[in-house]
């Protein structure tokens, strides 16, 4: 008997496509080309699952172009590459890949903190420009961490790694902002007290942004909410691009009304706003929140193994709509 068949969008790791070709005829990208919307309907001809990274689109019109697919399994923890709604309407299981990049997710927010706050990049580009010909009493000073007041918005997982970094770690003071009030056992174990958006905003010495993107969530830093800030303040996205108005930060960076920003993520990636790279006091990197070799390696298998669960037994591990398992016939 055939084997059914997939495709894997973009290169992944050879142990994980040796794995899927165990049940499956695996196509796969592995020149790592971006495909276009129509190139990646082309390559998902007569395939029942696609392996995905974040980058590729699933929306309506693709699914109703590829009346085979059953099942797209994201490499990632967020999925706004997906549109879940069609999906289910199509009978087409989403799935995801949470838990296995939250420490690792949170180790690198804590990083970008520390790197914007104490201005490393900066001071680093200073003294490769051979610019270090003195000590100056001032020079790079930065904002402290420890005792400050540590701000996130949007305290899932990720949210509750990086607070009990900043609570435990380094004395800070947490608080947070979410659609729901964590349950007071969890707010214990992150030391995390609870305020409305508007707190966070005046109160943060250093607020760090963690929450899916989606319409609500755009733009959710905009001029006004960056006019809250604190001119000492620095801000941190390793959420996703559009939750911050890359062209109103560049513009609170450059007059100084927030001190600095790390950015892990932007609107557009991977082409950027041109001005953040004009800007000093903004540490930049490229979308790398979650890449360690071991954590990326267990974001791929379990994405793997929701495509090999479900295409071989009905059973996903992580679904985001998982009313398509219950509805299909079972095999
Ligand atoms: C995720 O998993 O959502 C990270 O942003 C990596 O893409």
């Amino acid at each position: 008997m055939s084997k059914p068949k997939i495709l894997v969008a973009r290169a992944i790791f050879p142990e994980v496509l040796a794995k899927l070709s165990q049940h499956f005829e695996v196509s796969s990208n592995q020149a790592d080309e971006l495909w276009s919307p129509a190139q990646l309907i082309a390559q998902l001809q007569g395939k029942v699952g696609a392996f995905t990274t974040g980058g590729e689109r699933i929306d309506a019109a693709l699914l109703v172009a590829c009346p085979d697919l059953k099942i797209c399994a994201n490499m990632a923890v967020g999925y706004n590459n997906f549109d879940v709604d069609a999906m289910t309407a199509a009978g087409v299981l989403a799935t995801n890949a949470p838990d296995v990049l939250t420490e690792t997710t949170a180790d690198f927010g804590f990083a970008l903190l520390m790197a914007t706050a104490r201005r490393m990049a900066e001071s680093e580009h200073f003294l490769r420009a051979g610019k270090w010909t003195k000590w100056g009493f001032d020079m790079f000073a930065g904002s402290d961490i420890h005792g400050s007041t540590l701000g996130i918005l949007g305290m899932g997982r990720i949210g509750q790694g990086i607070a009990k970094r900043g609570a435990h770690g380094f004395g800070m003071n947490v608080i947070y902002h979410n659609r729901s009030q964590l349950d007071a056992a969890t707010e214990a174990e992150c030391k995390a007290r609870l305020v409305s958006k508007e707190e966070l905003l005046k109160t943060a010495d250093h607020l760090v942004l963690v929450l899916p993107y989606s319409a609500q969530s755009h733009h959710a830093i905009g001029a006004a909410e960056l006019a809250l800030m604190k001119p000492t303040a620095t801000l941190i996205n390793i959420a996703r691009g559009g939750i911050v108005d890359d062209a109103a930060l560049v513009h609170a960076l450059r007059n100084k009304t927030i001190a600095a920003a790390g950015l892990d993520v932007f609107e557009g990636e991977p082409k950027l706003n041109p001005d953040l790279l004009t800007v000093p006091n903004v540490v930049l990197t490229p979308h790398i929140a979650s890449a360690t070799i071991p954590t990326r390696k267990a974001m791929a298998h379990l994405a793997a193994d929701n495509l090999i669960g479900y295409l071989t037994q009905n059973k996903a591990l992580t679904p985001l709509n998982p009313a398509v398992v219950a509805q299909r016939p079972s095999l």
